[in-house]
């Protein structure tokens, strides 16, 4: 969702008159996605660590579509029983800055942003599909000049997700060999590319319609899961990032295509030591569909969230989903 010039908005913004309300996509009830209607509500207030943004692009993403429906039925116990507290869906956008809270002394009106919205903790995203939206300071970041404000949307979750996979917790470096498994997905499209920016050799596994996508994202080798198992084949890699809802592969079978772990390795460090705290270890990113976790495969019995804050990351969002 687009607009890079706000029309509406704007027009009211040359109006004298202090403007406090706004053009949002609503939902007052759980169900289908018509239950998704244009409507008009009050400009959010900010915190004092908060920001005001003027949503030029919001992403959608799978919260938006399990919330809009409340199933399954369990997450009306946080997300509201009858209807969704928060009344407006969208938590990645893309804008620029109108207001700051009073604690925030590094952005100003007119800095062009992108991030997450929402309440400040974790699984309270919300309010991005709506002419201005509020944004925690730390969930934020100056967009570059060199991505459009739709581009700049597409990232937060799924972006960041990949981020904190192969950067933060396998701790990818140049020449490991990084298989990624649902490389032309959402998640797996930008782990393809970080890894590859990393200066790893990149497989990556998709369908049959996807593999010239995945090639042109920068894998070196790209395996067709319809053709080819490669927990069954000879090659091995030093980090695999997989996604366990697939169900494609057991444990068993990943850990038998990592590279064997050297007898003379250096035990690793503790995981929230990111990049080299898996150094010349084989390694396994194991993302859960819910709750996304990474481990090595001698710390299997201890995963941790990947978006829990980690030192290696400090200027992303860091734990929103
Ligand atoms: N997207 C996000 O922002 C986000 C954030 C946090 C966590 N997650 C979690 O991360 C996981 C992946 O999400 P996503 O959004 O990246 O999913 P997605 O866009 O639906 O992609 C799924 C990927 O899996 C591949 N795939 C399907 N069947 C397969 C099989 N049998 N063997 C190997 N690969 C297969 C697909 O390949 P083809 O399409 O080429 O067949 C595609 O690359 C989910 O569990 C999600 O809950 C997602």
């Amino acid at each position: 969702m687009a607009a890079n010039k706000p029309q509406a908005g704007a027009a009211r913004e040359q109006s004298s008159a202090p403007v406090t309300t706004m053009k949002a996509i609503v939902q007052h009830r759980y169900g289908p996605p018509d239950v998704l209607t244009l409507g008009e509500t009050g400009i959010p207030a900010i915190g004092d660590d908060d920001v005001l943004i003027r949503v030029h692009a919001a992403g959608v993403s799978y919260p938006d579509g399990v919330i809009t429906r409340g199933i399954p039925y369990i997450l009306r116990l946080f997300a509201g029983l009858r209807r969704p507290r928060q009344g407006i869906r969208g938590s990645k956008v893309a804008g620029t800055v109108t207001k700051t809270g009073a604690g925030v002394t590094d952005l100003r009106p007119g800095d062009e942003v992108f991030g997450w919205c929402g309440q400040p903790g974790a699984a309270r995203g919300g309010g991005g599909f709506a002419e201005y939206a509020r944004c925690p300071r730390t969930m934020v970041a100056r967009k570059p000049a060199t991505i459009t404000f739709a581009q700049a949307a597409a990232l937060p979750v799924s972006g960041v997700t990949a981020l904190q996979a192969v950067r933060d917790w396998a701790g990818v470096r140049p020449g490991q060999q990084v298989l990624v498994n649902g490389a032309s997905g959402g998640v797996g499209s930008f782990a393809v590319q970080i890894a590859k920016a990393l200066g790893a050799e990149v497989t990556g596994v998709c369908g049959t319609g996807h593999t010239d996508l995945v090639r042109s994202l920068g894998a070196g080798t790209v395996i067709d899961y319809t053709r080819e198992d490669f927990t069954r084949g000879t090659r091995r890699y030093d980090v695999i990032l997989d996604f366990p809802h697939l169900a494609t592969h057991s444990l068993a079978g990943l850990r038998r295509a990592l590279t064997p772990k050297e007898p003379s390795s250096p035990p690793p460090t503790p995981a929230t030591g990111g990049s080299g705290a898996l150094a010349a270890s084989s390694q396994l990113a194991w993302q859960h569909h819910s709750c996304p976790t990474a481990c090595s495969p001698r710390r299997w019995p201890r995963t941790r969230p990947i978006w829990a804050p980690s030192p290696t990351s400090s200027h992303q969002p860091s734990s929103h989903r």
